[in-house]
């Protein structure tokens, strides 16, 4: 915390925050125009630290803003929407200049981007796209319906019925799958799912693919919260309802490292695996993030693949549209038709994705400094 201006301490920002802006209002784009980093607070809101990428995304966001000269006030809320509100509509109070928001439920802010709005502070949505509010001024993301067309296709080709250079594989099927999706309340939860369904649903219409307990809608494969535990729960209860017959689950659909995990332990207390070419094998089994703990479980063959969303060019993505807003401009968009919030379509920046299976996290993960070797070897961070 503070560690490049040496304080964060709420009277200290606020007075300087007040003299920035000349005491108009608490804060704003108008007293942001400055361009003086050194007095400008950004509030950074994430949802959760259970889930380590939000930990390396509030990590990366605050150092990058704090090298750039802002003062950071970072927050995580426990994946509990009321402390979120609550801790958004302290930042205002406090005199945030601008808000950087990784929300919980991206249709539960309205009323404080309507605050912060009323105080002329630009809000950057980060990552999940918040809904339902014309007072979202930018978008910083990754390519959401990407990152569910690549794992649909990592379901392909861990089934075998793709190669990596797109041609078809040497299996045929059929094979039984059964479909995950995140949280409801997270528009992402929406883009994984519609892209991963672009890439399984002509097979699922052509027999090779068959989701055997016929749980194909987004509301049946969806999992509150991203929680690991539901995830478990669920599959468990699919191996109950709809594999009791002597029938095998052949690849899951997983949208997210946490939920591949659950997944997992289901699986195996049913005596799959241990690993992908065991006797009994372990399903194939997608996922996203690239947590530790599922890289070094794709290192041992256990889960098959995962998506890597560099957090750390996310982060920078976050700064340079602050710092855009700091000088009074408007960030630089890639994408002004996709993220359409329900109220206008929000200009966004995307990011591309990358697909990891294990003979990719030595080049992607480790020689890129996202992990070492050693953390990948312990399945921890250090
Ligand atoms: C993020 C994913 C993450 C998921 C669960 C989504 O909004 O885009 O990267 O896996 O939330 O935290």
């Amino acid at each position: 915390m503070g560690r490049r201006l040496g304080f964060t301490a709420v009277g200290a920002t606020l007075a300087l925050t007040l003299a920035a802006c000349g005491g108009e209002g608490a804060g704003g784009s108008g007293g942001a125009g400055s361009g003086d980093s050194d007095d400008l607070t950004i509030g950074v809101s994430m949802p959760t630290q259970t889930s380590e990428r939000w930990i390396a995304d509030g990590e990366n966001v605050q150092e990058q803003l704090e090298a750039e000269g802002y003062e950071v006030d970072l927050q995580y809320a426990n994946d509990d929407i009321p402390t979120q509100s609550q801790q958004i509509d302290q930042m205002i109070t406090e005199g945030a200049d601008i808000l950087i928001i990784a929300a919980i439920d991206g249709t539960a802010l309205a009323g404080q981007l309507e605050n912060a709005a009323a105080n002329d502070i630009p809000v950057i949505s980060y990552d999940r796209l918040i809904r339902d509010s014309e007072n979202v001024d930018f978008y910083v993301t990754f390519d959401n319906f990407e990152v569910g067309v690549a794992q649909g296709t990592a379901l392909l080709r861990g089934l075998g019925l793709q190669n990596e250079d797109g041609s078809p594989g040497t299996a045929t099927g059929p094979f039984n799958i059964e479909l995950f999706a995140g949280s409801l309340d997270d528009n992402n939860a929406f883009f994984f799912f519609n892209g991963a369904m672009s890439v399984l649903q002509p097979l699922i219409d052509n027999g090779t693919l068959v989701v055997k307990s016929g749980q194909t809608d987004i509301e049946q494969a969806a999992i509150l919260r991203w929680q690991q535990e539901t995830a478990q729960r669920r599959m468990e209860d699919l191996l109950t309802s709809t594999y009791n017959d002597g029938s095998r689950v052949d690849g899951v659909l997983s949208p997210y490292d946490g939920l591949s995990r659950g997944i997992i332990t289901a699986l195996e207390n049913a005596g799959y695996g241990p690993t992908i070419d065991a006797a009994n094998p372990m399903p194939i089994v997608t996922g996203q993030d690239a947590e530790i703990a599922s890289v070094k479980l794709i290192q041992d063959g256990v889960q098959s693949s995962t998506i890597f969303k560099d957090t750390r060019l996310l982060a920078e993505q976050a700064v340079i549209a602050a710092s855009a807003f700091a000088e009074g401009d408007e960030p630089e968009a890639n994408d002004t038709e996709t993220y359409d919030n329900g109220v206008k379509v929000v200009p966004s920046y995307l990011l591309p994705v990358v697909t990891v299976f294990a003979d990719d996290i030595q080049a992607e993960l480790i020689d890129t400094g996202y992990w070492t070797a050693e953390e990948v070897e312990a399945g921890q961070a250090d």
